[in-house]
């Protein structure tokens, strides 16, 4: 029997549609959640998402702030606008669109957002809040899968989830979230020796490492849940996930589709961060 398809849009919908009626109730407080986003640089693929993040907000009611800058720019242009942004009460949200230009140190852009408006929860004191079990922000992409295997009434207490991919944006965020709710977790990366070893010991399976259809069907356990967070495009136009979808559809007992998986989820999750800091303004207001 073929794997359950986890339909990412049908919940982003059903999410954002709860996100959309508590907006409308700060709303009517006199406050409207809003997020900032800045790109820099002229990558394709993030003029995209960003485009797509801003849509999402205007959306469900939220206001949204869009800054583009050339590739070239200084990074106290970056800076400066970081600290405007810091500064305006109209601003709940800040996103800085990653990879940034080389010239740029990523992590000194990322620790300058205030760390109550940090959406992406990338600032080095989240990620240690994180760390610790406590989360002041769940980095978006994680924050979504996680949503994604509770919708689906997965088993995390006790599971053997293994992860493909370490970055600071999917891999090790995705590591803690599942260790904290209980998961024996691996991490696996390109040093791993036998990936395949690794993969096939997986109740849930996550793969965000940004290469097509690098985990097929012998690599996974019958029955596990598999979630692919790549997006990658291939030499005929077409999005295509890290999975192979055919092969692995036919061996586990749920997978996450590409497109229309993790993605939607995503964007939603970082609506709901945004409008978490709007809420715990208006909260901070009537202590
Ligand atoms: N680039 C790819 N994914 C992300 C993300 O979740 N946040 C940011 N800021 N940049 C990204």
């Amino acid at each position: 029997m073929n794997a359950r398809i986890i339909d990412g849009n049908a919940l982003a919908t059903t999410v954002r549609s709860e996100l959309a009626e508590r907006t409308a109730a700060l709303k009517a407080r006199g406050v409207t959640p809003g997020l900032a986003v800045i790109l820099v640089g002229d990558d394709a693929a993030s003029a995209v998402y960003v485009r797509n993040k801003a849509a999402a907000c205007e959306k469900i009611g939220m206001h949204s702030l869009k800054f583009v800058y050339a590739a070239d720019t200084a990074p106290a242009v970056v800076f400066a606008k970081i600290a405007e942004l810091n500064a305006d009460p109209a601003v709940h949200g800040i996103l800085v669109q990653l990879p940034l230009p080389k010239h740029f140190d990523s992590d000194a852009i990322l620790d300058a957002i205030a760390v109550e408006k940090d959406v992406d929860g990338f600032h080095a004191e989240n990620v240690g809040a994180l760390v610790q079990g406590k989360p002041r922000f769940i980095p978006c992409t994680p924050y979504g899968v996680m949503k994604m295997l509770e919708s689906i009434g997965t088993k995390i207490r006790g599971a053997e989830a293994v992860i493909v991919g370490r970055s600071n944006i999917v891999g090790k965020p995705m590591a803690l979230l599942l260790l904290n709710q209980g998961a024996t977790v691996t991490v696996c990366h390109s040093q791993t020796r036998d990936l395949a070893f690794h993969t096939r010991r997986a109740d849930i399976l996550v793969a965000a490492v940004g290469r097509p259809k690098m985990i097929t069907g012998e690599m996974v356990k019958p029955g596990a849940t598999i979630i692919d967070v790549g997006i990658n495009r291939l030499p005929d136009g077409k999005l295509c996930g890290d999975v192979d979808f055919e092969s692995v559809q036919k061996v586990g007992a749920a997978i996450t589709p590409v497109p229309g998986g993790v993605g939607p989820m995503t964007i939603t999750m970082l609506l709901a961060n945004t409008l978490e800091a709007a809420e715990r303004v208006v909260m901070e207001k009537i202590k």
